[in-house]
C-alpha cells in the first residue's frame, strides 16, 4: 500500500482496467481494508471492512470523521505517522487496526486503514499461548533430562580419603568455582559432580554431562558451542545451539577432560576466563554462565609434562581438587556398598520395596573384599546385579558371582601379595575350595564329570586332582 503508485503501475495497460484489477486485489485480501482520499472523505472499502466493522459500503463518498467520530485514520493525513495494532471496540464488535499514510511523490494523497477482526486475533494468540506452553513444557522435559539424580546422601564410604572428598566438595558446592575430579574409572567421580550440582543454586537448571573421549574431537567444539548456519559441511540448517548454551545457569560436566584436544582447551580456558562463548561460524559472543566440573582418570601433569594438557587449564581446574580413591584403597567400605547395592538390586529384580532383601554369606563378602576391582564401584555394581539374577532364592553364594570374577580371583591369589593377611589368604582358599566343589557338584564326579569342571574352571585336569587333594574335597 505504500508503494508508489507510479512504480507499481505496468505502462502498457488501459488505465481503467488498472483500476478495476487493483480493486480486485483488495477485494479479495482476507483482511478489511478502508482508504480516504487527501481530505478524509472515504473512497474504497473491500467486503471484508463491511464483515469486520460492519460499516456498508454506503460510506463511500463521505466523510470518515462524520460517519466515525472516533475514527484515527484522519490524523494519519496530517502526522504522517503509522499506526499498529490499534484496539476498535464499536457495540459488539472488536477489531484490531494497521493505518498508514499513502504518499504519492512526496505527497499525502490518502490513508489506508487495515483491519482485523478480534476472532481471528483470539485464534492467533490462542496459538500462540498453545505455542507458548508447549515450548514451556519441552522446557521442563529438557530441564528434567538433564537433572542429576545423585545427593551426597547417596555416596557410600567411611574410609578417611573418601570422606574428605565429600567434605570438600560440600564446602564448595554453593561456589562457582571450577572442580577437577581424579580418579580411576568407576569410583563415582560423576556421583560427585550431580552431588555437587544438586547442593548448588543450580540445582534446578541442567546438569549436562559430556563425554570428551567419546566424542571425535572434529565434533566436539561444534558440540560444545554450537554452530552457525552452514559453518561447515554436514552442519544443521539453521546453526545448532551448544551444550554450553544448553547448560546455561546449570553445571556442564566435562568427563574425561584429559582426552580434549589441545586446540579446544585453549578455548576452554578463554569460556572460563572471560564467560562468553562464541558458535563455530559466528563471530558474536554470547554471555554465558555456567559451572564446569571436569573429570578425568588421567595423570594431568603427567599429560603437561608431555605438551598433551595445557599448563594454564590445569592450574584453573586444579584451583579445587578432589581425589576419589579406588575400591581396593578403600576394602573397608565394600559391606557397606554391599549392602545398598543389593538393596537396588531387590528393587529392580524382586521388585519389592519390603524388607524382602538379598543376602551374601560370610564367606562371598570375604571374597569380594579380597578381589582388586579394577573398575572399582561400577564392577562392583555390576557383579552385584549379576549375582542377585544367579540366585535361586535370595541367599548369594560364591557360585553366583561371575565366573570370570572368580576365575580372575583365583589367579590373583598370590601370597606375596598380603604376606601378613593370613585371614585373607584363608578366606580365599575357603573361597577356591568351595568354588571347586560347587563345579563338581554341576559337572558330577566322574571322569568325564571332573573332566569338564577343570575346562570350565580354566585349569587342567591334573592341576584340579591336585586341588582336590590339597583342599581334601570329598563328594
Ligand atoms: N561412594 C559410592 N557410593 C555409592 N555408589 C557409588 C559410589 N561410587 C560410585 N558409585 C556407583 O558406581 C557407579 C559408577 O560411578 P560413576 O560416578 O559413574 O563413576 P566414574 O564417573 O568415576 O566412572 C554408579 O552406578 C555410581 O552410582
Ligand atoms: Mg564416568
Amino acid at each position: 500500500m505504500m508503494a508508489e503508485l507510479s512504480e507499481t503501475y505496468s505502462t502498457d495497460f488501459p488505465l481503467e482496467e488498472q483500476i478495476e484489477w487493483w480493486k480486485a486485489i483488495v477485494s479479495s485480501i482476507h483482511d478489511g481494508v478502508l482508504v480516504i482520499d487527501h481530505q478524509g472523505i472515504v473512497r474504497f472499502i473491500n467486503p471484508e471492512y463491511t464483515q469486520i466493522t460492519g460499516v456498508t459500503p454506503d460510506i463511500i463518498g463521505k466523510r470518515l470523521k462524520d460517519y466515525r467520530p472516533g475514527a484515527q485514520l484522519p490524523e494519519t493525513l496530517i502526522d504522517r505517522k503509522f499506526r499498529v495494532g490499534v484496539y476498535r471496540k464499536t457495540s459488539n464488535r472488536e477489531y484490531i487496526v494497521d493505518m498508514a499514510p499513502i504518499i504519492v511523490n512526496e505527497k499525502v494523497i490518502g490513508a489506508v486503514s487495515v483491519c482485523k477482526s478480534m476472532t481471528e486475533v483470539h485464534k492467533l494468540s490462542q496459538e500462540l499461548k498453545k505455542k507458548g506452553e508447549k515450548l514451556e513444557q519441552l522446557q521442563k522435559k529438557m530441564n528434567s533430562l538433564y537433572q542429576a539424580k545423585y545427593t551426597f546422601k547417596q555416596i557410600i564410604g567411611r574410609n578417611g580419603g573418601l570422606k574428605e572428598a565429600v567434605y570438600v566438595a560440600e564446602r564448595v558446592a554453593e561456589s562457582d568455582l571450577p572442580i577437577l575430579i581424579t580418579g580411576e574409572s568407576g569410583t563415582g567421580k560423576e556421583l560427585f559432580a550431580q552431588a555437587i550440582h544438586n547442593e548448588s543454586g543450580r540445582k534446578n537448571k541442567p546438569f549436562i554431562p559430556v563425554n570428551c573421549a567419546a566424542i571425535p574431537s572434529s565434533l566436539l567444539e561444534s558440540e560444545l558451542f554450537g554452530h552457525g548456519d552452514g559453518a561447515f559441511t554436514n552442519a544443521k540448517k539453521g546453526g545448532k545451539v551448544g551444550l554450553f548454551e544448553i547448560a546455561n545457569n546449570g553445571t556442564l560436566f566435562l568427563d574425561e577432560i584429559g582426552d580434549m584436544s589441545y586446540d579446544l582447551q585453549a578455548k576452554l580456558l578463554r569460556v572460563l576466563q572471560e564467560r562468553k562463548i562464541r558458535r563455530v561460524g559466528e563471530t558474536i559472543e554470547r554471555s554465558i554462565n555456567v559451572r564446569i566440573i571436569a573429570a578425568t582418570h588421567r595423570d594431568l601433569q603427567q599429560l603437561v609434562n608431555k605438551n598433551r594438557f595445557r599448563e594454564d587449564l590445569l592450574y584453573r581446574l586444579n584451583v579445587i581438587r578432589l581425589q576419589i580413591p579406588s575400591l581396593r584403597e578403600r576394602k573397608e567400605d565394600i559391606p557397606d556398598l554391599v549392602d545398598s547395592l543389593l538393596h537396588s538390586a531387590a528393587m529392580n529384580i524382586l521388585l519389592d520395596h519390603s524388607s524382602n532383601v538379598y543376602t551374601v554369606d560370610r564367606q562371598t563378602l570375604k571374597f569380594l573384599q579380597a578381589y582388586k576391582w579394577p573398575g572399582n564401584v561400577r564392577e562392583l555394581k555390576n557383579v552385584i546385579d549379576y549375582a542377585s539374577c544367579m540366585a535361586e532364592g535370595t541367599e548369594i553364594h560364591i557360585e553366583h558371582l561371575p565366573e570370570l570374577l572368580r576365575n580372575k580371583q583365583i589367579q590373583l591369589m598370590d601370597a606375596a601379595e598380603s604376606p601378613s593377611d593370613q585371614t585373607l589368604q584363608e578366606a580365599m582358599e575357603e573361597a577356591e575350595r568351595t568354588f571347586i566343589q560347587n563345579t563338581l557338584k554341576r559337572f558330577g564326579t566322574d571322569i568325564e564329570g571332573k573332566k569338564k569342571a577343570a575346562k570350565a574352571l580354566g585349569i587342567s585336569l591334573a592341576t584340579l586332582y591336585n586341588k582336590i587333594k590339597r583342599y581334601r574335597i570329598d563328594f
